[in-house]
């Protein structure tokens, strides 16, 4: 099964993807993580990406298609990926499209997480993640056991917070959103792949939503083969 995940900065992309990792033994792609492990190296091309993260802008289109189209070559894909933050642009929408068809595979679902604008600020605020494993927490909404312990990996002062999740970078996120990722919504309500989740709700609920869709997703996939088949 692959799944596109879309929502604005702090709508739950990366919590959601983690637990649908989980459940459905596919993999998370998440072009915001691929990106600041190319800004760790702090090669040349990280420092230019660093730049333009740490603005809130986006990365070329070129770039990250390249990227995801090698991601998706490797073995552990196989069983299927989670899109996290690709596409995000109708330019990389319809390079996936294409893509994907030079690999014989598709889209089975892609889940808007809706969340209202004055939420967000406080959920990006709030973030923080194990470095050692990339577990996500929430100061107010998802606090680990103990401060300096990660409860997923066990590792030790590994808690990081995101140079781009001050309130400037976060303004322009969502402008990002609004006037670049915004518009592909149309691009996958066409193809009836598009389903809206109301991500106000807490993680659980967010998360169950998600299940009822996927797995009416899965329910679907069979039938509609053996329709195919004339069964
Ligand atoms: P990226 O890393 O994708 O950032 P983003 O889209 O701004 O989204 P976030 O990761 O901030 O939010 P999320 O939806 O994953 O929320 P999370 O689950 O962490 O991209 C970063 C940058 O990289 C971009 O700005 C751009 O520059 C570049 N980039 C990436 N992809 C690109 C592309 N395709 N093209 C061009 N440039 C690209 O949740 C947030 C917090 O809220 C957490 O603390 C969590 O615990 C909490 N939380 C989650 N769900 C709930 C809930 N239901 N209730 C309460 N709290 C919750
Ligand atoms: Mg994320």
């Amino acid at each position: 099964m692959n799944i596109i995940l879309i929502g604005p900065p702090g709508a739950g992309k990366g919590t959601q993807a983690r637990l649908i990792e989980d459940e459905y033994k596919v993999i998370q792609l998440s072009t915001g993580d691929m990106l600041r492990a190319k800004v760790k190296t702090g090669d040349e091309l990280g420092q230019k990406i660093k730049k333009v993260i740490d603005s809130g802008d986006l990365v070329s289109d070129d770039l990250m298609v390249e990227i995801i189209s090698e991601r998706i070559d490797e073995k552990d894909c196989a069983n299927g990926f989670i899109l996290d933050g690709f596409p995000r642009t109708v330019a990389q929408a319809e390079a996936l499209d294409k893509m994907l068809k030079n690999k014989d595979l598709e889209i089975n679902s892609v889940i808007e997480i809706v969340v209202d604008e004055d939420q967000i600020v406080e959920r990006v605020s709030g973030r923080y993640t194990c470095s050692d494993c990339g577990e996500g927490y929430h100061d107010k909404f998802k606090p680990a056991k103990c401060d300096d312990e990660c409860d997923e990996c066990g590792a030790e002062d590994s808690f990081t917070r995101r140079a781009d999740d001050n309130a400037i970078s976060v303004r322009n996120r969502l402008d990002a959103f609004n006037k670049q990722t915004a518009p592909i919504l149309p691009f996958y309500e066409n193809q009836k792949l598009l389903n809206k989740i109301d991500g106000m709700k807490n993680i659980d609920e967010v998360a169950k939503d998600i299940k009822e869709v996927l797995d009416g997703n899965k329910l679907k996939k069979p039938e509609n083969k053996a329709l195919r088949n004339g069964r």
